[in-house]
């Protein structure tokens, strides 16, 4: 390297950089000129850096060729940015042309809006919500609500044990029992929450399902009252058209004891897979308090009476969102999520 190649060399990167710069329209292109001449591995850079190796009086001359060319250079950058319009420089870092970001939005689950909603329902008509566990003592799933040893209801085949004494709730009608136990008439609550059983997955059963649990206790509660209340749920929920119709039945914790059904929205009656062909859904059952069970919660049946009833809520979900299989509330695939 002399003095003669590194005249040569500046003379070119000038005519080069001349060009360039004239073409140079926005900040991107400015910045990768600056780089590409005096950037750390820049052109100049590098040239500067064999200054060193010249003869010693050719160094000073070949300093003021690179340093002139860098200040040339330098000038005119900014000089060229100062004449790009302001739009144009935001431009640069926004390229609107790219495809836009889609940011996934997060939704309720559809048994979680249904929840919500049967929520409102009850709370619009004076209830308060209540809670209990999950995994329940067998005197609260069972015997408390007068299912004694040896009912069928409290077979292996139904019931998923802990231990002895321990279940996974089979049932909400549980919470009825502790809500009683803490506080004294009037008494108006529902308790939403998840149940177990050992059932075999198929299109209207699942072994992990929800339940709305609700009880009214008060003087002179009566079975009209609970079917009111059942009527005006339904008709808010599902709207006027819907029907109600409520069939004998019987349950150790009631007396007496009543299913009651939904008219099927999904086939107006017609018969399909989720009515099983009657045009009607069975939701759960209801009936008035057994003053058995008061006698365990220390309630006087003489002063109080009380109704209770249960709720399926993935048949109201079925219902409400015309889904005819109850496994795709489990499955969580997005592209049945995402239609809620
Ligand atoms: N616990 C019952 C079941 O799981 C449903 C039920 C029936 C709840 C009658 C009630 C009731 O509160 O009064 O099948």
């Amino acid at each position: 390297m002399n003095y003669q190649t590194i005249k040569k060399d500046v003379h070119t990167l000038e005519t080069e950089f001349e060009e360039a710069i004239n073409n140079a329209r926005d900040l991107k292109t400015l910045d990768s000129l600056r780089t590409h001449y005096l950037g750390r591995k820049g052109k100049i850079t590098l040239l500067f850096k064999v200054i060193g190796e010249l003869l010693p009086e050719e160094r000073g001359k070949a300093g003021k060729l690179l340093n002139d060319l860098k200040k040339k250079i330098e000038t005119a950058i900014s000089q060229q940015k100062k004449n790009i319009p302001e739009a144009k420089k935001s431009e640069s870092f926004f390229d609107s042309t790219l495809p836009g970001d889609k940011w996934p939005v997060g939704r309720y689950h559809p048994i979680t809006s249904v929840l919500r909603e049967i929520k409102s329902c009850f709370k619009g008509m004076g209830f308060s919500i209540a809670d209990g566990p999950e995994v329940e003592k067998e005197y609260y799933n069972f015997e408390a609500l007068n299912i004694p040893k040896g009912h069928p209801a409290r077979e292996m085949q139904d019931t998923l044990y802990i231990d002895n004494e321990t279940v996974l709730r089979t049932h909400t009608s549980p919470v009825q029992v502790r809500v009683m136990e803490s506080q004294s008439p009037p008494v108006r609550i529902i308790a939403p929450g998840r149940c177990y059983r050992r059932d075999t997955p198929d299109s209207t059963h699942s072994p992990v399902f929800h339940q709305v649990e609700g009880l009214c206790v008060d003087k002179g509660v009566t079975f009209a009252d609970l079917k009111g209340v059942i009527v005006s749920f339904a008709k808010r929920m599902f709207g006027s058209d819907m029907k109600i119709r409520f069939r004998p039945s019987f349950f150790p914790f009631t007396e007496p004891s009543a299913e009651y059904d939904f008219s099927c929205l999904i086939c107006r009656g017609k018969g399909c897979r989720v009515c099983k062909g009657t045009g009607w859904v069975e939701i759960s059952g209801a009936g008035m308090v057994n003053p058995e069970v008061f006698k365990y919660v220390g309630y006087d049946s003489e002063k109080y009476t009380g109704y209770a009833f249960g709720m399926g809520v993935e048949r109201l979900a079925m219902l409400l969102y015309e889904v005819d299989d109850i496994r795709l509330f489990y499955e969580n695939d997005v592209r049945f999520l995402d239609q809620f």
